[in-house]
């Protein structure tokens, strides 16, 4: 990959770090500067930085267990992120996974609407490697079954459904402001929100579970009046952890944002080059590219071939092309160690039953899982080389 940092950016970051008097590093009013930015360029009206993405997925599920029953259970996709899995295990929901649409590669609308029980209370969709995972159809059956849709946009900052920004359809949305992603503050993430109650639980969630760090008065005081022996600015609501930004982190956040769109103009014109040249006839280039953000290639076959993939394989890292198998996450989550060890360790239940999950009961994902890789896309990448790329991978 490309260096995601440029001069520029270090430029802003060493005249923020030169100021006289010395400026605050901690999480101030850069870091609030930026969380108003990305409330405008997203269009969410309560947007709350923290130190990654899988923070903004726990504290979402940490505050979704505020108000939901114990073990309800969160519809989730098996080609996704662990810290999406981990949240929902670790905060008491159970997962259930739902196969993927090969189109969208995002949860699959009908096996949604098989997997959605009485218990269902969330789905938790991840929009992959920067395709739009929406549909009508999703989107029906959450507000037909009063489900609270959480989006993961960690990988798609950018990307629209029918020309309006994913992230911005469920009441929760998470971002990622890693390294390698659409935009970097180093490590960094979003929780943004249309829910005020959710954002005020947030609030405290990023700083230790803190009652002080609630803006709302009348939440303070039901605190308060109930504890009245304890130090107002020492009551620690839930058993929380730190998940604050840095100065440091929102100042690179800030001017990172400035170059968001453009880059991911250019980033969708390399895709477009990408899937032009790629033969259609081995490899999927029918996926719904409408609304796409593009932040990766992502080679699939169109039929499941051991020897076909040891084949790419082999040519890639001949010509020294990066890759990974498995789209997002190394594949399907459903044949990560974890899993099993969760099971057993805390007996939980997966899909409602105290056993792992069959992969193979996943088709759509699990062929993605071995057949299916993604290859860094960025914005400066150059034509011919993305024609080299599909040669390689055409080549017989
Ligand atoms: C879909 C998804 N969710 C969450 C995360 C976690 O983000 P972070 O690496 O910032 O913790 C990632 C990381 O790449 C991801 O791809």
């Amino acid at each position: 990959m490309s260096d995601n940092i440029s001069k520029g950016d270090l430029n802003v970051l060493v005249d923020f770090l030169s100021q006289d008097p010395q400026p605050i590093l901690t999480n101030n009013k850069k870091v609030r500067q930026f969380e108003e930015e990305w409330g405008s360029w997203l269009g969410m009206p309560n947007n709350l930085m923290v130190n990654s993405g899988s923070s903004a997925n726990q504290i979402t599920f940490l505050a979704l267990r505020q108000m939901l029953p114990e073990g309800a259970e969160v519809i989730v996709p098996p080609i996704t992120w662990v810290s999406d899995i981990s949240a929902v295990l670790q905060n008491g929901f159970t997962p259930v996974f739902c196969d993927i649409n090969p189109k969208t590669l995002a949860i699959d609308e009908d096996d949604l609407l098989d997997k959605i029980t009485r218990k269902t209370k969330v789905v938790f969709l991840t929009h992959v490697l920067g395709y739009n995972g929406l549909t009508d159809k999703i989107l029906k059956l959450c507000e037909d079954n009063d489900l609270i849709l959480v989006e993961d946009v960690c990988e798609s900052h950018g990307a629209t459904f029918k020309g309006q920004k994913v992230g911005t359809f469920g009441e929760i949305s998470n971002f990622s402001y890693y390294y390698a992603h659409h935009m970097t503050s180093i490590e960094g993430g979003m929780v943004s929100t249309t829910d005020p109650e959710i954002y005020q639980l947030c609030r405290m969630f990023r700083s230790h579970g803190m009652l002080r760090e609630a803006t709302d008065d009348a939440i303070k005081q039901e605190y308060i009046n109930e504890y009245p022996d304890l130090n107002s600015d020492f009551i620690f609501t839930e058993a929380a952890y730190n998940f604050r930004s840095t100065e440091i982190n929102a100042v690179l956040a800030h001017n990172q944002l400035k170059r968001l769109d453009g880059n991911n103009k250019r980033r969708n014109e390399n895709h477009y080059t990408f899937i032009n040249n790629l033969n259609s006839e081995r490899f999927r280039t029918d996926l719904n590219h409408e609304g796409n953000s593009n932040y990766a290639f992502t080679p699939i076959l169109n039929e499941p071939d051991f020897a076909l993939r040891d084949k790419t394989e082999e040519r890639l890292n001949k010509y020294g092309i990066e890759f990974r198998r498995g789209l997002s996450g190394g594949g399907s989550q459903i044949r990560q160690p974890y899993i099993e060890k969760y099971i057993k360790n805390f007996n939980i239940k997966i899909n409602g039953i105290y056993r792992a999950p069959n992969p193979l009961d996943y088709p759509k994902a699990d062929h993605c899982h071995h057949f299916g890789w993604y290859i860094g896309n960025y914005p400066d990448l150059e034509e011919s080389k993305i024609k080299h790329i599909t040669e390689i991978l055409n080549e017989d």
